[in-house]
């Protein structure tokens, strides 16, 4: 039994924010931004617009292309850092719109190598044989946690979300292999200090900006190359791959930066590799699915195609999911 995907979809809000808006509200430059991270223009959620809106919108298309109901779901798995509230599960919420009644509904937290952490608990229960079919979500409302008047981070995030549907079939197509790591030690390198369990939502949280994002960006960089580069290799060798056997690289859309320096080490062309982040930013666990998407209505992956997915984040946590389709 393997887990294959039999539909994909995403959903993106309607604003935007282009370089030359942030240009407006802080000391920043398009040409910088543009330069330094890819990034052009990111989506913004209305004002309560939460990851389960996004994230339905997303599972209603990919449900619709796998050609199943609501009803046939037996899991739903959310990845998201940027929940509607701190409970129940952003997984119920989007059950709840769904309809999705028969199913069970949990989320995940890996940041932005959480859509691939979802696929591989998906994958496991689905060669169990517990469940048969499988949704898996990536969805997030990064501008909740965004700084808008720090230049260094509100520049890279934008919001989004995109879905897959899971479903078990007997056969050599699916997904081949799933690594995932974590080194907590370095949890401080990306993280929003304020508004949780530790420093509550309070006047001096709100002052000292605590319930937004901070970053160490240049050492984030360096590690997110070799973290993404070293989560290829090591997929590549369980499957006894080389990198020629890979059709299509969906790396975590952070910077393209990152994505060109990591496809240079492992030699692969850039016509290999997927980069979408000039027009979406970095939307966290809603990248990767957003790019599948993309890939999947543009025609470039087609029964047989390896697609190798790798990803890393806060935590830190870095993954790869590699796929016959
Ligand atoms: N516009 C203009 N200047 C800016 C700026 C902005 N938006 N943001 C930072 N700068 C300035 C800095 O203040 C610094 O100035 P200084 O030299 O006078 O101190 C200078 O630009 C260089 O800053 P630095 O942080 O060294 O730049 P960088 O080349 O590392 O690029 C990032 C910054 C954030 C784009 C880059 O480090 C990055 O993408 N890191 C990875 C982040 C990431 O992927 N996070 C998500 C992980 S899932």
């Amino acid at each position: 039994m393997r887990a294959r995907v039999v539909g994909t979809g995403s959903y993106v809000p309607r604003s935007v924010i282009t370089n030359s808006d942030l240009e407006q509200t802080v000391n920043t430059s398009d040409q910088w931004i543009t330069e330094r991270t890819g990034i052009r223009s990111r989506y913004i959620a209305s004002p309560g617009e939460g990851s389960s809106a996004l994230g339905a919108k997303a599972a209603t298309i990919a449900l619709a292309t796998a050609r199943l109901d609501p009803a046939d779901l037996d899991l739903i798995i959310v990845a998201t850092c940027t929940p509607d509230m701190p409970f129940p599960s952003t997984a119920c919420l989007i059950q709840s719109i769904l309809g999705a009644k028969a199913a069970v509904a949990f989320d995940v937290s890996a940041a932005c190598s959480g859509f691939l952490f979802a696929l591989s608990i998906a994958d496991h229960y689905i060669r169990l044989e517990t469940y048969r079919n499988v949704l898996v979500v990536g969805t997030e409302v990064m501008s909740s946690v965004t700084d808008w008047t720090d230049r260094a981070t509100c520049i890279i995030f934008g919001d989004g979300a995109g879905a897959a549907v899971l479903q078990g079939i007997k056969g050599e197509n699916g997904i081949l292999s799933n690594h995932l790591h974590s080194n907590g030690q370095r949890w401080d390198l990306i993280y929003v200090p304020g508004g949780g369990s530790q420093q509550p939502l309070s006047e001096t949280v709100l002052n000292e900006r605590l319930n937004f994002i901070k970053m160490r960006g240049s050492t984030t960089f360096k590690l997110a190359v070799k973290m993404m580069e070293e989560a290829a290799r090591e997929a590549l060798a369980a499957n006894n791959l080389t990198i020629d056997d890979i059709d299509l690289f969906i790396p975590h859309q952070a910077n393209a930066r990152i994505i060109k320096a990591t496809a240079e080490r492992l030699h692969v062309p850039m016509e290999r590799v997927v980069m979408n982040i000039g027009q979406y930013g970095n939307t966290s666990a809603a990248s990767v699915p957003l790019a599948l998407d993309e890939m999947v209505r543009e025609n470039r992956i087609k029964s047989g195609t390896h697609v190798l997915l790798i990803a890393f984040g806060s935590g830190l946590t870095w993954a790869s999911t590699l796929i016959r389709w």
